[in-house]
């Protein structure tokens, strides 16, 4: 490999500006591509909003000339075949780039390393890996998707300074402030979808929506697990269902008594009736859910609890990244017990980093894939 001093500077670049597409490119990744001659960025460009066009000829394009002889860098190794569109390597090979700098390659069979042999074989210069595990962490669902067929999961909760995420009966309890309330809304943004069980959406009626002035249109698919069906026709979530889609995830019939049969039919039908999709699945095996969710193109989902909700996922191993909000006060009296505390986070897991949101911290935990 042979690094140049500012390599590093513009691949972190290409990944800044790969994020802002981010949870809008429909399955495809949200790339970013910059074109750099003599120390200047002379093209850029992200994966447009469904995932086409390609951030390479868009960063070309807006290059024109100036890619000749020059620099660019990508985030992800650029595509090799015809799909819905010419392959990228082919058009870096046209405007006569003269070095191509790439941070991750790409697992999908139809590329992996021959995206690099194209440009390899026209005389261009390759470089691949620089700033890998950040590459790696802005690609994290396209990556898991293709390579284990199911979403990358966040586990996002929020918890008391005596380590409690709520309080019996008492609903929604605010235990964060508006600074770190507002990052989760920009999580929620760049989620595919959104995922919480059945009795918070009971406890807490939430929305889970994204309520950023603006990028309300970027609402995740919202998920409840809800084995019996019993979410409640007049939640938040079932009077916007027609406006941002639910899904309702049942378990299968082979629990059910008849009556009961009758009584879930009924609840099925009222929830279908109410705009609401009804899903089955084993609610005990997450990962038979996640990988439904991989293959229809959800690659990150964001789970936000409650409690046994958590610990399931958890349990199952299906737990990419977990990110705990922490609160300066205390619930005390009649608190819920968080799953997971700074103080027994799974030894699989990374710290990753800690951010400060006003009076709350945020902890960063990841495992590698
Ligand atoms: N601070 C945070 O980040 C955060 C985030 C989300 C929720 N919360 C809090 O977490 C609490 C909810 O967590 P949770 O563990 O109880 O549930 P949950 O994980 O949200 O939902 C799943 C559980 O709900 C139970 N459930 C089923 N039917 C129910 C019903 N009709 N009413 C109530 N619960 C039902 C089920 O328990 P069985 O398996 O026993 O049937 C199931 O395991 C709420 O207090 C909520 O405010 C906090």
């Amino acid at each position: 490999m042979v690094l140049r001093p500012e390599d590093e500077h513009f691949m972190a670049a290409a990944i800044r500006l790969s994020r802002q597409h981010l949870g809008l490119t429909s399955t495809n990744p949200s790339v970013g591509c910059l074109i750099v001659k003599d120390g200047v960025i002379v093209g850029s460009g992200v994966t447009a909003l469904g995932g086409r066009p390609h951030a390479e000829p868009q960063a070309l394009a807006e290059a024109g000339e100036g890619a000749r002889g020059a620099t660019a860098y990508v985030t992800l190794e650029p595509c090799s075949h015809y799909g819905k569109t010419p392959p990228c390597a082919e058009a870096l090979i046209a405007y006569g780039v003269a070095r191509v700098v790439i941070s991750v390659t790409d697992p999908d069979q139809r590329v992996s390393g021959r995206g690099i042999n194209m440009l390899r074989e026209a005389g261009i210069e390759v470089e691949t890996g620089i700033l890998e595990t950040e590459g790696r962490r802005s690609l994290a669902g396209y990556l898991m998707r293709q390579t284990r067929n199911r979403p990358y999961v966040t586990l996002k909760l929020a918890i008391s300074a005596d380590g409690m995420i709520g309080k019996t009966g008492a609903g929604q309890v605010r235990i964060t402030g508006d600074a770190a309330r507002a990052e989760v809304q920009m999580l929620r943004a760049e989620s595919d979808a959104i995922l919480v069980g059945i009795g918070t959406a009971i406890s807490d009626d939430p929305e889970l929506t994204c309520r950023l002035p603006g990028l309300e249109d970027r609402t995740p698919l919202r998920i409840v697990i809800d084995e019996q069906l019993q979410l409640p026709l007049g939640s938040k979530l079932v009077q916007t269902a027609r406006k941002y889609p639910v899904v309702a995830v049942a378990g299968y019939p082979p629990s059910f008594d008849d009556a009961n049969d009758e009584a879930l039919l009924r609840r099925r039908e009222a929830l279908d009736a109410a705009g609401v999709e009804v899903l089955q699945s084993n609610v005990n095996e997450p990962g038979e859910l996640l990988e439904a969710l991989g293959t229809r193109g959800i690659s990150s989902l964001l789970v936000e609890g409650g409690a046994r909700t958590a610990r399931r996922f958890l349990d199952a191993g299906m737990v990419d990244r977990i990110l705990l909000f922490q609160g300066p006060a205390e619930i005390g009296e009649g608190g819920i017990e968080s799953p997971v505390l700074k103080s027994n986070i799974p030894a699989e897991f990374m710290h990753v980093g800690q951010s400060r949101f006003g009076d709350d911290l945020c902890d960063e935990y990841e495992r590698g894939f």
